[in-house]
Formats: structure tokens, C-alpha cells, sequence
């Protein structure tokens, strides 16, 4: 199996990624930190992409084309939880860009290499938070800044946007999956009740990449398309607005505007 992932460096992703070596797949990770990776493995491939950045995203999208003939699992892993307002090197807003634009941009440019693979599939790490609405008079928030509302929106809009793709792209697998709360680096910038909260609550990363290990290894024959998993089944998304399709152009348009404007 021929995996593109990003988040491997830490946390649920960096579980999965141990998980992954250990069953001999090739894994290519986008990280922001490649010296953060010391493992040693000839199945291992760490390209450097900080998702921060269009530029840098785009050169990483260009190695992966001229080194892949075909990519079996697109894993949009990594994510940000910001607690203070932040900007991406292309002046966006950073949860925004990194959980919302980055993931758009870089599967958009790699369905065709995973169109190529018999059971592609496209698996996106969203989260249990993502009630709300989508602000698209302000989808930085940047009149006022919350950056729980930030979040919640970011990870509302990854499955819409899923959900959405499974039905223009029915020939790859698309999911979202909550790996519910895990004791990880994600509050990093929060304060120290939040950061006591994933350390007292969480479970363990090995724990919370169950569900992430488990769409990437599952026959699509068992998994419904477009669909939100939590603890390796099915789930229901708790909002309407988690439904409502017709908010994913928007948000396709809105991150086009930005790659566009900042390109
Ligand atoms: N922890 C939870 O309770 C929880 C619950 C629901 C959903 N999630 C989601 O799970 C996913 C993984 O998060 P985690 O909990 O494992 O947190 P984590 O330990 O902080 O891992 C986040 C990953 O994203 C990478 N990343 C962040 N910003 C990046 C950038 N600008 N460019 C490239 N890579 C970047 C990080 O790279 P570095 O190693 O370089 O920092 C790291 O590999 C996220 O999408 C998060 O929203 C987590």
C-alpha cells in the first residue's frame, strides 16, 4: 500500500504512521519538520511541506508527482489548534489555512495520481467538534476572533467538503474521522487548564489512530463513501449544517480566492 499522509510527526498521526512501517507500506509524510522523523526505514519518505505556506505546499505537491506513480491512501492528517489569532506565511488565517485550505489544495492536485490506484481513498482527521455554522462573511474571523468557533468550523467544514467530494468523485473513497480526545501536542498554544484537559482525558495516541488505521485498512467494500467514522464505525454528525452540501462550493471558491490571491 502506497500512503501520502501529513500530521505524521506527532501525536495520532506519528502512531499511525509506526503502525503503518510495521505492516511494510510506503509512506510518504508532508511534515513541516523532517528532522523530526528519525526513524529509519527504506519504506519511509519525508518530503518537506509546511502547510503554512501555498509555496511550500505546492513545491511538496510537485515532488510527490515526480516521484509517485500512484498514491493507494491520501491521509489529510495534520491540523492546528490555535488559541491566539495567527497568521500563515500567505497572511491567512492559520486554522483556516492549515486545516481547511491545505487539505483542499493538496488532494485536489493528487485525485489524479490516486485515481490511478484500484481502491483509492482520501481519509481526512476531523473532529467531534464541529457543531456551529461556517461564518462565510468571515471565514478567518478576523472582526473577532474565537478560536474554538476557529476550530469548530475548520473541522465542519472538512466534512462538508467530504461529503461533498464522494458524490464528484465517486471513484476514489472519501471519509472523515473524530479519533476522539487524545493526549497530544494539538493545544500545544492553549492555556494550562486546556493543556491538563487532553493530558487528564485524553487517551493515548495509539488509541486515538485506531479509527485512522482502521479506514486506511478496511476493504471500501464494508465502508460507506463520504461518511464520518468515529471508533471504527459509521457515526452521525451532530448538525444540519454538517449535511448541507451546498456550503462545500462556497467553501471550495472561498480557498480558491485565497491560493489565487496569495499565488
Ligand atoms: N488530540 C485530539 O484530542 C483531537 C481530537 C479531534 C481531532 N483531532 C485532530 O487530529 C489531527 C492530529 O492532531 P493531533 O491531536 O495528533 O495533534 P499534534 O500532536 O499536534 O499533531 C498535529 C500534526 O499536524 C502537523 N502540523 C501542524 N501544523 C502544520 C503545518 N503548518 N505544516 C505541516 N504540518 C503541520 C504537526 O506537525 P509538527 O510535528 O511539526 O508540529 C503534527 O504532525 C488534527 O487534525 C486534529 O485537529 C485531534
Amino acid at each position: 500500500m502506497n500512503i501520502v499522509m501529513t500530521g505524521g510527526t506527532s501525536g495520532i498521526g506519528f502512531a499511525a504512521l509506526k503502525h503503518f512501517l510495521k505492516q511494510g507500506y510506503q509512506v510518504t509524510v508532508l511534515a513541516r519538520t523532517p528532522d523530526k522523523l528519525t526513524i529509519k526505514d527504506d519504506k519511509l519518505t519525508v518530503i518537506k511541506a509546511d502547510l503554512n505556506s501555498i509555496k511550500s505546499i505546492k513545491e511538496a505537491i510537485g515532488i510527490i508527482k515526480s516521484t509517485h506513480d500512484q498514491i493507494d491512501v491520501l491521509l489529510n492528517n495534520a491540523g492546528v489548534w490555535s488559541f491566539e489569532f495567527s497568521e500563515s506565511e500567505d497572511g491567512i488565517e492559520e486554522i483556516f489555512q492549515v486545516n481547511v485550505l491545505a487539505p483542499i489544495l493538496i488532494t485536489r492536485e493528487l485525485v489524479p495520481l490516486l485515481k490511478k490506484a484500484s481502491f483509492p481513498k482520501v481519509i481526512t482527521t476531523s473532529s467531534g467538534l464541529h457543531q456551529g455554522k461556517i461564518n462565510f462573511d468571515d471565514l478567518e474571523f478576523r472582526k473577532s476572533f474565537s478560536s474554538f468557533k476557529a476550530y469548530r468550523q475548520s473541522k465542519l467544514c472538512e466534512i462538508v467538503w467530504t461529503r461533498y467530494m464522494s458524490k464528484k468523485e465517486p471513484d476514489v473513497f472519501w471519509a472523515t474521522q473524530h479519533p476522539g480526545v487524545v493526549n497530544t501536542a494539538l493545544a500545544r498554544t492553549g492555556g494550562f487548564f486546556t493543556k491538563l484537559f487532553f493530558r487528564l482525558f485524553g487517551k493515548s495516541p495509539e488509541k486515538g489512530a485506531q479509527t485512522l488505521i482502521y479506514l486506511t485498512e478496511e476493504s471500501i467494500d464494508n465502508l460507506q463513501t463520504g461518511e464520518y467514522y468515529k471508533n471504527k464505525k459509521k457515526a452521525k454528525t451532530d448538525t444540519l449544517a454538517s449535511y448541507d452540501l451546498r456550503a462545500a462550493p462556497k467553501i471550495i471558491q472561498a480557498v480558491d480566492k485565497m491560493i489565487n490571491e496569495k499565488s
